[in-house]
């Protein structure tokens, strides 16, 4: 697949580099340093490449959408026309702050971003889990159980193909149903934000969800 990755802060770049060392094509885009985008597609390898959000949104088959809520309009708009494109998104609402979502209970991130990006199939995927955990994520996937990893959309081609992506990087992917379900995917990424950066363990936190047989 060809990916492109629309902010290549924590989450962009760290699943950028997973993309490509799982075989993607990979183009990142949209930091403040030209020099950092060029390192890191130095560093992912010969799948990757640096270019800007315009660039990577015309190749790419995929955008990953990695940027603080704040910076939404201005990535659209410096990407383009999205139409017949992907995006998943791992972009939360949050305010300046990033101490509570500006968007819930009635509309989610996710939701706003597919009326921002009209023709695009959004699909909100990756942001349950913190930047800190995806390596160990990929390094562990041949051995094991694989943490979950919920996604939605309404898309079911698009979600297909974001959940192959899911389990290239070592998660269980989970479809929570249609784009709407991500008003409590949303608001539960703050639940696990909470554990991985007030808890004890530290901030390298997946989680699991288990189907068991109903017993009397
Ligand atoms: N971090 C996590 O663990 C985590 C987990 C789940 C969800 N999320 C969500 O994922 C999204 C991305 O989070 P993140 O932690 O990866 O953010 P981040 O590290 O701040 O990365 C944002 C990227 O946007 C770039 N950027 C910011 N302003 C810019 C500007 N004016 N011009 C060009 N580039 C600009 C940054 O550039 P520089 O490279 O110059 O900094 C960086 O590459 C957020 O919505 C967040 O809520 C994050």
């Amino acid at each position: 697949m060809r990916i492109g990755i629309l902010g290549s802060g924590l989450m962009g770049s760290k699943l950028g580099v997973i993309f490509a060392r799982a075989g993607h094509d990979v183009v990142f885009s949209y930091s403040r340093s030209q020099e950092k985008l060029q390192r890191l597609a130095r560093d992912a390898g010969p799948n990757a490449r640096a270019a800007t959000p315009r660039e990577a949104a015309e190749v790419a088959d995929v955008l990953l959408l990695a940027v603080h809520w704040s910076n939404v309009g201005e990535v659209l708009q410096q990407a383009g026309d999205m139409s017949g494109k992907i995006i998943a998104t791992c972009s939360l609402p949050m305010n300046d702050t990033d101490s509570a979502l500006v968007i819930a209970n009635t509309s989610s991130g996710a939701e706003e971003l597919a009326r921002k990006a009209p023709g695009a199939a959004v699909v909100s995927a990756f942001g349950s889990v913190p930047s800190e955990v995806l390596f160990a994520v990929f390094d562990a996937r041949g051995s094991g159980a694989r943490p979950s990893l919920v996604y939605c959309g309404e898309d079911e081609r698009a979600k297909e193909i974001v959940a192959e992506l899911i389990r290239d990087v070592g998660f269980d992917p989970v479809d929570a149903g249609p784009l709407r379900i991500a008003r409590y995917i949303e608001p539960f990424t703050l639940l696990v934000a909470q554990l991985a950066y007030e808890g004890e363990r530290g901030p390298a936190l997946a989680y699991r969800f288990e189907w068991r047989e109903e017993t009397s």
